[in-house]
């Protein structure tokens, strides 16, 4: 359902197998991020249909509540994240993808050993995990995420998404004894050890395979053209044209009107990213990838209160790992587009040194 061009069947419409609304207008999505008292997070709370993964970690976290909660539990993570916060990680995150480049010898898989090790490693660094763990976060991260996308029971599928969570739970009780970085700052806060333990599990699913997407279409969108003079709006561009969240969802609370239709309480309302970004009123020529676009406010990370937690630390991470990747010579050998489980497009991206096609 996440397609670019829904404009063209009106602003908004009801999807009979997705069993709710579909916004794509820029304004009606900015509406459901922004209204957060007409437009709810919380599933489990206004949600009038069967939820398949009730037992599903992040719909108790901070991207499933409303405040008051939300906005407890967002002071006490925010500081963690705050531009200044993010911009001390610079040379760590610069060190880190020469050391993944300098390892990944002369044909390496894009994802495998620079986007996935990054944005997990990042994450898992900044949680307090000790780099000896990173690879079973990798793992973990892996079983769980792929679990959320089946909808049909898949029983090899849950028992490795419970083992995940059980070793998960087990390694932050381990690391209790010893808090450093986000788990630290969490510990000494008023959360239960199960609220710690199901905020980390969010920013490690949100801060992982969101950050890794991005990396890869960046890639793509750049390939065969020259190095953007400047990497900052490049990255906006690639995140408006490619957005890794293609949409992200409501329950409505009362009843109200969005795009001319009669919305009911209970409703779901799916706030499409990827459509809103392509909203010709807001945007000229929405289906050009231009790296230069000045005005940008594109929606990929949200709007409002819950407006992504990441967002400079992504962006930082995607802009260090594509300037070293840009500043070597290389092509793309190999190009394998397939599906996961969780409905996101992964592209294997093979690369050698030699000529860049646009060079
Ligand atoms: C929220 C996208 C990277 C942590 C969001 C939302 C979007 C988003 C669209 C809003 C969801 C909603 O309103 O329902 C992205 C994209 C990323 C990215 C496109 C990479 C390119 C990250 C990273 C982290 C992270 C690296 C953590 C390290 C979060 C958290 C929230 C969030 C915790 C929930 C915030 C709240 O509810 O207050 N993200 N994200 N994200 N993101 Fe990200």
């Amino acid at each position: 359902i996440f397609a670019f061009h829904e404009q063209e069947v009106g602003p908004i419409r009801f999807d009979e197998p997705f069993g709710g609304w579909v916004a794509t207008r820029y304004s009606d999505v900015n509406r459901v991020l922004t209204e957060h008292e007409v437009f709810s997070s919380d599933e489990l709370r206004y949600s009038t249909q069967p939820i398949p993964h009730s037992s599903n970690p992040l719909l108790r976290g901070l991207q499933a509540t409303d405040p008051p909660r939300h906005h407890a539990l967002r002071r006490i993570v925010s500081q963690v994240f705050t531009p200044r916060a993010v911009a001390s990680l610079e040379p760590l995150i610069e060190a880190k993808v020469d050391a993944l480049l300098a390892s990944a010898g002369s044909t390496f898989d894009l994802i495998g050993e620079v986007a996935y090790p990054l944005s997990v490693h990042t994450i898992a660094g900044l949680l307090g995990v000790r780099p000896s763990r990173w690879p079973d976060f990798v793992r973990w991260t892996e079983a769980i995420t792929s679990f959320f996308g089946t909808f049909a029971a898949d029983e090899t599928r849950q028992a490795a998404f419970h083992q995940a969570l059980t070793e998960m739970g087990a390694y932050f009780r381990e690391e209790f004894e010893r808090p450093e970085g986000i788990i630290g700052t969490l510990m000494t806060s008023d959360l239960t050890e199960h609220e710690v333990i199901d905020f980390c599990t969010l920013l490690l699913i949100n801060g992982h395979e969101t950050t890794k997407s991005l990396l890869v279409n960046a890639i793509l969108c750049l390939v065969s053209r020259p190095k953007p003079a400047d990497m900052r709006s490049a990255v906006e561009e690639v995140l408006r044209y490619l957005p890794p969240t293609g949409g992200t969802d409501r329950f409505v609370t009362r009843p109200t009107t969005l795009g001319g239709r009669e919305l009911q309480p209970g409703q779901r309302v799916v706030a499409m990213i990827t459509a809103a970004n392509r909203d010709p009123g807001v945007f000229a020529d929405p289906h050009t990838f231009d790296p230069n676009r000045k005005s940008n406010p594109h929606l990929s990370f949200g709007h409002g209160i819950h407006f992504c937690l990441g967002a400079h630390l992504a962006r930082m991470e995607v802009r260090i790992a594509l300037t070293a990747l840009l500043d070597r010579p290389w092509r793309i050998t190999d190009l394998d587009t397939h599906r996961t489980p969780v409905g996101i497009d992964v592209l294997k991206v093979t690369l050698a040194p030699g000529r860049r096609a646009a060079d």
